[in-house]
């Protein structure tokens, strides 16, 4: 495998493995302030994001290229508000979508058709968390104002139950 693109993938397991350390303090942030289905919201989340790692450690594993797991960066953000973290998770989601696009390119540059195939689940699944972190905010400045209706938001996020990804190596 071209040497750029497999050291890319494997920096990827480091981001995303820092994506799901992001989200667990998120998730403690909330759990904080009582906002228990928010933190259900992102424990679950942080568990995608585990799952995210293991699959670019499996996809280099089952292509026989060398993993190396390096330190994973410590979240720094100070949290203040129930809506900031919405706003750092989408932010944080647009940056995975560049790092994802840029190894597609490297991998296009290379004529690495295994690993763009490979890749498209992650373009999908990228579509989906940027979508489903806008939302996060545009609901909370619909109705998180409002306690009660910042109540039944809570709820809602609590019953959010993990899933396995679809994607299996
Ligand atoms: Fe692994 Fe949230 O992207």
């Amino acid at each position: 495998m071209n040497e750029k693109v497999a050291m890319l993938l494997n920096e990827q397991i480091n981001k995303e493995l820092y994506s799901a350390y992001l989200y667990l303090d998120i998730s403690n942030y909330y759990d904080s302030l009582d906002l228990d289905g928010y933190a259900n919201y992102y424990m679950i989340q942080a568990q995608e994001e585990r799952d995210h790692a293991l699959l670019f450690l499996k996809y280099m594993q089952n292509n026989g290229l060398k993993v190396t797991l390096e330190a994973i960066g410590k979240p720094d953000k100070e949290f203040t508000s129930v809506l900031q973290p919405l706003k750092v998770a989408a932010e944080h989601e647009r940056y995975v979508t560049d790092l994802i696009n840029n190894i597609y390119h490297e991998a296009h540059q290379a004529k690495d058709y295994r690993t763009m195939k490979f890749l498209d689940w992650f373009v999908d699944e990228q579509m989906e968390e940027e979508k489903n972190a806008d939302t996060m905010i545009s609901r909370y400045h619909l109705f998180g104002q409002d306690p009660k209706s910042l109540y039944l938001l809570d709820q809602e996020y609590a019953a959010r139950v993990y899933t396995a990804p679809s994607l299996v190596l």
